[in-house]
């Protein structure tokens, strides 16, 4: 085996071109992981590159190879080539997923969303909401968002918009004011992933919310796909009806492999202001049952109360942003 350091390895390495760009791996500061075997005599790399699948890509592995068993006389190389912007993305920092899933539509996941999103901001957490339903967005309305363009940054990363202290990324902003977004497949695709690998969330940014449309379509898949570690929190309406679409929505979600944190139930009841008493509109026992037959938790049991201060958003002098704040304590422990 050849008697070298990582860091002489890595210096025969840098003078290497990426086809992408055009610049050198020690310009792109592409080489990410250098180890040296010494049993197998063998080196392990794991380099960012500008485009993976093509000519480009094949190129650099064929130039590290050539580098590391020809001239440096390594008997072996084992090589990992990672696309640039999804390695250097939010989904490789230590920041936690949570996708709110629901089979039916319309049992409140932007509420939810954007309401547990809210009380972890108030906990002092810096957080990011994906809105991940391209063709019912909602989340801008929910936020009291006027619509506005994105801004893109030197490095042509997407800013996301604010709004009440957390950042937001929704197809809305993209689309002309009031109209409908028509997007073929692919570019739904990618737009999904644009959210993740092309927006320049905060650097320090504890929890992304995702807020997904209804039931259990290509969504969650390319949600699982982009980042395998998020979690899954359940949202249902108490009546029997819907939790059994949502208990259908649990077996997507488990099969795609998001660990279910939990059910919330929403529009459990309505407490009559007359006489104090809970109504129980939407029927009862829908969450328990979910949270039973997929063996998890039910989380919290959301009433039916307007907010008072903001369109959607409820505060912790309320009922319900209490519970909020309950359901933040529970999500940031785990
Ligand atoms: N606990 C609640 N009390 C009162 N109104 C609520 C409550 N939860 C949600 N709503 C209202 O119910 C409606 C539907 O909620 P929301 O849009 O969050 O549902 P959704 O599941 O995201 O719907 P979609 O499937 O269309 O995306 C909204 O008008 C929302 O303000
Ligand atoms: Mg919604």
């Amino acid at each position: 085996m050849p008697n070298l350091t990582i860091q002489e390895v890595k210096e025969k390495l840098i003078n290497i071109v990426d086809p992408y760009n055009g610049k050198t791996l020690g310009e792109n500061n592409a080489i990410k992981h250098i180890g040296i075997d010494p049993d197998k005599d063998l080196v392990v790399l794991i380099v960012s590159i500008g485009k993976m699948g093509g000519l480009e890509e094949k190129a650099v592995r064929r130039a590290l190879a050539k580098i590391v068993k020809i001239d440096l006389g390594f008997k072996g190389v084992k090589i990992q080539l990672e696309e640039k912007r999804k390695l250097e993305s939010i989904v490789n920092r230590n920041v936690k997923f949570i996708i709110v899933m629901s089979g039916k539509g319309g049992v409140g996941k932007s509420t939810v969303a954007a309401n547990l999103a809210y009380a972890l901001k108030r906990k002092g957490k810096i957080v990011g909401i994906i809105d991940a339903d391209i063709y019912g967005s909602s989340i801008p309305q929910v936020l009291e968002m006027k619509h506005e363009y994105p801004k893109c940054a030197e490095d042509q990363k997407i800013i996301p918009l604010e709004a009440f202290g957390m950042e937001v990324i929704s197809t809305e902003f993209f689309a002309e004011e009031g109209k409908p977004i028509i997007w073929r497949g692919a570019m739904l695709g990618n737009m999904i992933e644009n959210f993740f690998y092309e927006v320049r969330w905060n650097k320090n940014t504890d929890f992304i919310i995702i807020d997904s449309p209804p039931g259990t379509g290509d969504i969650p898949l390319d949600i699982r796909n982009i980042v395998p570690k998020a979690e899954a929190l359940l949202v249902t309406t108490p009546h029997l009806a819907a939790s059994h679409v949502a208990v259908k929505a649990g077996f997507a979600a488990g099969q795609l492999n998001h660990e279910i944190i939990g059910v919330i139930e929403n529009m459990s009841y309505y407490s009559n202001p007359v006489n104090g008493e809970k109504e129980f509109i939407f029927g009862a026992g829908g969450g328990e049952k979910v949270a039973t037959e997929l063996n998890t938790e039910l989380l919290c049991q959301i009433p039916i109360t307007q907010p008072t201060h903001h369109l959607s958003l409820y505060e912790s002098d309320e009922e319900i942003g209490k519970i909020y704040d309950d359901l933040a304590d529970i999500v940031m422990i785990r």
